[in-house]
């Protein structure tokens, strides 16, 4: 008898991987589609990557997550598109044509949670990014794709923040970590990029009361889901997009390039997030 073609099968690559919620995304997805296929997750060590990337399709995967310490890597064992290599990493793969494509889909996940959560946001002028490494590059090309006139950008370490200004052009604008508070009366999106504000780290000191009263903040930071800074966009009135979105939409285009469906980011699904990131 034949063998039974097996169903497609992703993967997240990391090192170590045991904690991401991708697994869970992709599992309500293919039951909520009807899809058989499957999601797992691989703990590759760093002088194993090129190896396991190179077998994928043995392994019998149509395609992968990257995460970290690998997305770096993952984009030179690919062909990577724009977006990808503008924030110099990949974090999805898949085949087509028996070539293996990279992708980085921060990118939309940043914007599509934008348009989901605060409709309109487009319409500013000025944005002041907060934090300048791998998300700050994803965030800054999507805001500058969105036709965003000015992305003044604050970074701790100043130099890091000349980089992405050198690298993405005269609407980037480099501004002193300390000077912010100038900034902010005429910043109708704030972002904030780093990791402040974090479990365990300490909070993000910036005055949202300075906002204008149409300011949209946007926080990567989803662990804890409400972060001290969204909390306090918040208590002023101001329309909010949290990290947590931003994960639910950038798994969206890896799932929709492995098994063929484009899939929705459903209050089940963030219910269902929500409550294992809230666990105990
Ligand atoms: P990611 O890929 O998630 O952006 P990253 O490249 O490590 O991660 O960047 C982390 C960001 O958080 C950086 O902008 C970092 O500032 P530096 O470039 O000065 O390191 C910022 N960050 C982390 N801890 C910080 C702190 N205590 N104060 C200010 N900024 C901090």
């Amino acid at each position: 008898m034949p063998a039974q073609p097996r169903p497609p099968a992703a993967c997240l690559i990391g090192w170590p991987a045991a904690h991401s919620r991708s697994p869970l995304i992709h599992h309500y997805w293919l039951r909520r589609l009807g899809i058989e296929g499957g999601y797992t997750i691989e703990s590759v060590p760093p002088e194993d990557i090129g190896d396991f990337i190179a077998r994928l399709a043995q392994r019998g995967f149509v395609g992968a997550n990257v995460t970290i310490p690998h997305k770096e890597r993952a984009l030179l064992l690919s062909v990577p598109d724009e977006r990808a290599k503008a924030v110099g990493a990949a974090n999805t793969l898949w085949f087509q044509g028996g070539t293996l494509f990279s992708t980085n889909t921060d990118i939309e996940g940043f914007l599509n949670n934008l348009d989901a959560a605060a409709a309109g946001w487009d319409t500013a002028t000025d944005a002041l990014v907060l934090g300048a490494g791998g998300a700050s590059r994803a965030v800054v090309f999507g805001l500058l794709e969105r036709g965003i006139a000015r992305v003044h950008l604050a970074n701790r370490t100043a130099g890091r923040a000349q980089a992405l200004a050198d690298q993405f052009g005269a609407a980037v604008l480099p501004v002193a970590w300390n000077a912010t508070g100038e900034l902010l009366p005429r910043s109708q999106l704030l972002v904030n990029t780093t990791s402040l504000g974090m479990h365990g780290q300490p909070p993000l000191a910036v005055d949202v009361g300075l906002l204008p009263v149409e300011a949209v903040v946007a926080d990567l930071v989803y662990v804890p889901l409400q972060t001290p800074l969204l909390a306090a966009a918040r208590a002023r009135g101001l329309k909010t997009a949290d990290g947590l979105g931003m994960l639910l939409h950038q798994a969206v285009r890896g799932f929709e390039l492995w098994f063929g469906r484009r899939p929705e980011v459903t209050p089940e699904l963030r219910a269902l997030v929500e409550a294992d990131l809230t666990k105990t």
